[in-house]
């Protein structure tokens, strides 16, 4: 097979995916065909990981009796947080919608493991948690490739982990990553939606180079 090239048109589109691709948290109901998600999980097997590992382990969850816990895990920790904001502060972060976990019509967790045997430990020696980056890189794959098809990812971490692991009945080796609420989005936007709220903006000093 011929190595494609990749033109400047396409570098343009691809420019604009990464543009448009935006974490979400208001989600259609309507669900994503099967196969468009089996295909989203292949795209994120194709990211890089250290020695090969491969150490991403996604798990559909799909019982309501499950999410509702997620539900209910959110929602507490989610009160925590509020807690560690005062005044203007605390009333802004109230009006926030962080998790679309009652909408979306499908919902992600994203484990690593953290010490697999593929790979044969090739890499993390000096740095373990080189697995766990891997493993996150998947998620970013995963999160492009939903976008690039129309497809909205929403990341939770506004959960106790611990807790959001035992109710998956996973492996307890597997260190919980993440949560993704996936779905159509009901709306598109080329910004953040914390900077539409007023919350955070993107500081252009990280565009910058730190030379050394
Ligand atoms: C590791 C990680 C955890 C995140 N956790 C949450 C979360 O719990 N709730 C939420 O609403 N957004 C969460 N986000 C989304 C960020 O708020 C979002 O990426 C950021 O505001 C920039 O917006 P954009 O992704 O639309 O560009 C998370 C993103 C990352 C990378």
């Amino acid at each position: 097979m011929s190595a494609p090239h990749f033109s400047a048109a396409f570098r343009q589109e691809l420019e604009q995916l990464f543009i448009w691709r935006r974490d979400v948290r208001h989600f259609r109901t309507d669900p994503v065909a099967e196969s468009v998600l089996d295909g989203l999980l292949h795209t994120a097997c194709l990211a890089p990981s250290v020695g090969l590992s491969e150490p991403w382990r996604f798990v559909r969850v799909d019982a309501p009796e499950r999410r509702a816990v997620i539900r209910a895990n959110f929602a507490q920790a989610n009160a925590q947080a509020l807690t560690g904001h005062n005044g203007d502060d605390a009333q802004r972060y109230a009006t926030l919608k962080l998790a679309g976990l009652d909408d979306a019509p499908h919902q992600i967790a994203v484990f690593c493991e953290t010490d697999p045997t593929q790979g044969r430990g090739l890499g993390r020696g000096t740095m373990p948690q080189t697995t766990v980056w891997s493993a996150v890189m998947a998620i970013h794959t995963f999160w492009l490739a939903a976008a690039a098809q129309g497809i909205g990812v929403g990341w939770v971490s506004i959960l106790n982990p611990a807790k959001a692991a035992l109710a998956l009945s996973v492996n307890p080796n597997w260190q919980f990553l993440a949560y993704l609420c996936v779905g159509y989005p009901q709306e598109q936007a080329s910004t953040p939606e914390l900077e539409r709220k007023g919350w955070e903006y993107r500081n252009p000093a990280r565009r910058r180079w730190i030379n050394r």
